[in-house]
């Protein structure tokens, strides 16, 4: 049976990027190698939206998040984390993990970050060194408005890190023009790759506070990374597979244009959004404004549990995600990010419905998220 993945990660792997990774492999300390890498490190630029470099670490993101800590920051400075969920949650784990002295700004599950919070702790706080902040939040699908918190930061010298993980590619993202330090972001979401890469932009100030740190860092060394960029090449043996892989979905990002990619993605949140509506279904995220278009956060209804609706979808070929730590079972979330397309959502609300039905959820006309979808459709033609 063909499986529909509809996770906020990893994502599906289109035709020619899963080609590319039958190839055979080669030696990476050859020009050929070179000449695709700084292709991709090229192309990751364009995606950041930076004139900066862009790193590239074989790690997961979470390698990334860490060596963010490690690189940029020494310890005992002062930092302020704003975490909406389980993600901002792993940089308040790691920052304190490495002896940084931390400021948490926390909120609900749900909710997204407020910056006249952020406004307020800086006005109490003296010497903060770092602020690091989640763009788009996979547990709970709240979108963090970075370009807002980056505007406080503007002249002064505070580095400012975030997590574009599972935000960039489904999400407007401007490095830059946003003032961010350091953005991750990581394969095997919008960059349709599978997953085991972690990309990382340093701006000037960011490498400035590398020459500081008085952290120890070898493999996920940014320097080491660095001073072989220029020439195509990395400190260590690189995934290779993974490194061309990734550059030919940037190939066919830029192809689809940035604009329509993110396009794309808006349509899919809002055919899910009506799908749910239809079904009568309530949104983790009660402001709409605060949703990303990665994927959709639902409550399970009442007597069901969310975790039951996963297991039944993924026996009818469609996997989506439960939620994470205290809303296990509790939510289920529906990925919409990568080479996703309309007729992907339509079979998910199929699948949806007839497991909805089948657990005694039926407080909805049998195909009701299917004609909201189709509706939308056929009227934006
Ligand atoms: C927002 C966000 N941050 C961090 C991570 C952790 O990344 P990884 O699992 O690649 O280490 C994820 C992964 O789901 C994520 O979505």
């Amino acid at each position: 049976m063909q499986k529909l993945l509809m996770t906020p990660g990893p994502t599906t792997i289109p035709e020619a990027v899963k080609l590319e990774m039958a190839k055979d492999i080669i030696h990476h300390r050859t020009e050929e190698y070179s000449e695709i890498f700084k292709e991709l490190s090229e192309n990751l630029k364009c995606v950041f939206k930076t004139k900066n470099p862009v790193i590239t670490l074989t790690s997961s993101g979470t390698g990334a998040m860490e060596a963010s800590v490690t690189n940029l920051f020494s310890k005992g400075e002062k930092v302020i984390v704003i975490s909406v969920g389980n993600f901002g949650n792993r940089f308040i784990q790691l920052t304190k993990l490495h002896g940084l002295d931390v400021k948490e700004i926390s909120y609900k599950w749900g909710e997204s970050a407020k910056p006249e919070d952020l406004k307020k702790v800086l006005s109490e706080e003296e010497d903060v060194k770092g602020v690091f902040l989640t763009h788009h939040e996979t547990s709970s699908g709240v979108l963090n408005d970075v370009s807002a918190f980056g505007k406080i930061l503007e002249g002064t010298e505070i580095l400012f890190v975030v997590d574009s993980i599972s935000g960039i590619l489904s999400n407007e993202f401007k490095t830059d023009e946003w003032r961010v330090d350091c953005a991750i972001s990581g394969s095997q979401k919008g960059f349709m790759t599978p997953p085991g890469l972690a990309f990382v932009s340093l701006s000037n100030r960011a490498q400035e506070a590398m020459k500081k740190s008085d952290m120890p860092n070898f493999y996920f060394s940014f320097a080491k990374h660095l001073d072989r960029l220029a020439e195509g090449q990395n400190p260590t043996t690189p995934a290779i597979t993974l490194i061309f892989a990734a550059n030919v979905a940037c190939q066919l990002i830029k192809k689809e244009g940035i604009d329509n990619v993110l396009k794309r993605h808006k349509k899919l949140q809002i055919l899910t959004a009506l799908g749910i509506e239809a079904l009568g279904l309530e949104f983790f995220v009660k402001n709409s404004e605060d949703r990303g278009s990665t994927l959709t956060s639902v409550i399970a209804p009442k007597g069901i549990d969310g975790q039951e609706v996963n297991k039944l979808m993924q026996e009818e070929g469609v996997t989506i995600a439960g939620g994470q730590a205290d809303y296990k079972g509790k939510i289920f979330r529906i990925g919409h990010l990568g080479d996703v397309n309309e007729l992907d959502v339509i079979v998910t609300f199929s699948v949806l419905e007839k497991v909805l039905y089948k657990l005694n959820y039926r407080e909805f006309e049998i195909g009701a998220s299917l004609k909201a979808i189709q509706e939308y459709l056929i009227k934006n033609i």
